[in-house]
């Protein structure tokens, strides 16, 4: 088996950094060292296969994104990121591993919607890829069928309180389904706004001709963010089922989480890089030359970008900081503006839902240790350590240590990185949402399972590296 020593670099875990040599035998990583070191007289470096330099460099465990839609079926289409061109773009920016969501809606089997799920995925994946489930029609069937979930390795499923009529559940079929997760050690992820009182108010607001994308973002108020989130805790109090809200965007609802967090609850959170730099007034408000104020449909997502006079951005940073959030996943669910986002030009509730950003998470969260919000060891905790405990693959993913994959970045802090279209850009979309962003530092090296897929600005994977990971429960829990 081919041997590796990944020499002079710095290494960052979630606990700590050090100069350090990682040795890599095959697909694992079998020594942390200190720099230059024999073993036992034996020269190390002498005797690997090959030796890659990252002095000067980070070398961090590889990034999870715990929350994408590769080739969801939302809104009149699909995502436009298939399993093959999404997580090739993840693995362009440093992310080794993604947990994506299999569907089960009403009248379906959970058993039928994993499988469909495992059949898009296999053999197209370049990096490691889970399922969580959503179960979109609570019944007696797919109560039953969420018993069986944790053997096939997925260890969470996720709710919503809105979407009536395609993925909601009311407050009954949440309880129910609280209930068997309680039982089957399943985390509940919840997607927490509230949605027939959403759909009430995007109605009125077309009625008074308001159909632009910025008023998506005043359908989906952030009362009804928090209400929902709010809604959700005394649920799984009630059940006493562990609660993680998915995309928290209002610093209202992180309050919720923050609340029940100090009451001794399992209840954890997730932002996403939109709501830490993206907002109502600049994004959904948008006017351009080709699209007029329709351009605020590149930013259409759920829950919506927030008021930055309210302050939401710099209170998810906050949260992040405190731990009242615990991780960031993307939600990467692109579509493109033309034939995708456009059916909804005359009425923004056609706008299909979602950002693409699984190419820019780890870069962008980066960003957040140049302007001093958190600390190199806290962007390595939320975007790989923390995935991977809060969804049983840890050990394995998630650090740098002897046993574990060797799924690593090499990442230089002096690198530069220009976002766009035609730039950094791998995502199969046709406009960027992070346009124009310039970003300090480069994802330099990217190594799975031991074999070097990104270098230098080359893609050297292949469709089919990725293995799909059975997790198992989280390693979160209190
Ligand atoms: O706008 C979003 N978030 N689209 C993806 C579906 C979801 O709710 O996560
Ligand atoms: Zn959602
Ligand atoms: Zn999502
Ligand atoms: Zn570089």
């Amino acid at each position: 088996m081919s041997k590796t020593l990944i020499t002079n670099g710095t290494v960052v875990n979630s606990t700590g950094t050090a100069l350090a040599d990682v040795l890599v035998d095959g697909e694992t990583i079998v020594a942390v060292l200190a720099p230059g070191s024999t073993l036992l007289g034996f020269d190390v470096a002498a005797n690997v296969d090959a030796v890659i330099d990252a002095a000067g460099k980070y070398v961090i465990p590889g990034g999870i994104d715990a929350h994408t839609h590769m080739e969801l079926p939302f809104g009149g289409t699909n995502a436009s990121d298939t399993f093959e061109t999404g997580t090739r773009a993840a693995a362009w920016g440093g992310t080794t591993s993604i947990v994506d969501f299999a569907v089960q809606r009403y009248g379906e089997r959970v058993e039928d919607g994993l499988a469909a799920w495992h059949e898009k995925a296999a053999g197209n994946c370049a990096i490691d890829y889970g399922f969580h489930q959503i179960v979109g029609g609570v019944d007696a069937d797919s109560l039953q069928a969420m018993r069986g979930l944790v053997d096939e390795g997925v260890s969470s499923y996720k709710l919503f309180m809105a979407y009536p009529g395609v993925f909601y559940s009311d407050d009954a079929q949440i309880l129910r389904a609280m209930q068997v997760a309680r039982e089957e050690g399943l985390l509940t992820m919840m997607h927490a706004e509230n949605g027939p009182a959403i759909d009430v108010l995007a109605e009125q607001l077309v009625a008074q001709k308001k159909t632009s994308p910025y008023f998506h973002g005043i359908a989906r108020a952030w009362q009804l963010e928090e209400e929902a989130t709010h809604r959700a805790i005394m649920l799984a109090d009630v059940t006493d089922a562990p609660l993680y809200v998915v995309h928290v965007s209002a610093k209202q609802a992180v309050g919720q989480l923050a609340w029940a967090r100090d009451r001794g609850m399992n209840v954890f959170g997730e932002t996403c890089p939109q709501y830490l730099y993206l907002s109502l007034e600049e994004q959904l408000g948008a006017v351009s030359e080709e699209w007029g104020d329709f351009e605020g449909a590149k930013w259409v997502c759920s829950t919506p970008l927030r008021a930055r006079e309210d302050g939401h951005q710099h209170a998810m940073w906050n949260a992040l900081r405190t731990n009242d959030l615990q991780m960031v996943s993307t939600d990467h669910c692109p579509f493109c503006m033309k034939g995708q986002k456009d059916l909804g030009l005359t009425d923004f509730r056609a706008i299909p839902n979602g950002i693409g950003s699984v190419e820019h998470r780890m870069d962008l969260m980066y960003q957040g240790v140049v302007t001093g919000e958190i600390t190199l060891e806290r962007w390595v905790e939320l975007t790989s350590t923390t995935p991977a405990r809060m969804f049983g693959m840890y050990g394995k993913k998630g650090v740098i240590q002897p046993g574990a994959d060797a799924d690593l970045v090499i990442y230089d802090p002096n690198g530069h990185t220009s976002i766009g279209l035609g730039k950094t850009h791998h995502m199969n979309m046709d406009y960027s949402a992070w346009e124009g962003y310039e970003i300090d530092g480069h994802v330099d090296t990217v190594i799975s399972h031991g074999k070097v897929i990104v270098d230098d600005g080359e893609y050297l994977g292949a469709k089919g590296d990725g293995r799909f990971v059975k997790r198992g429960l989280s390693q979160y829990l209190i």
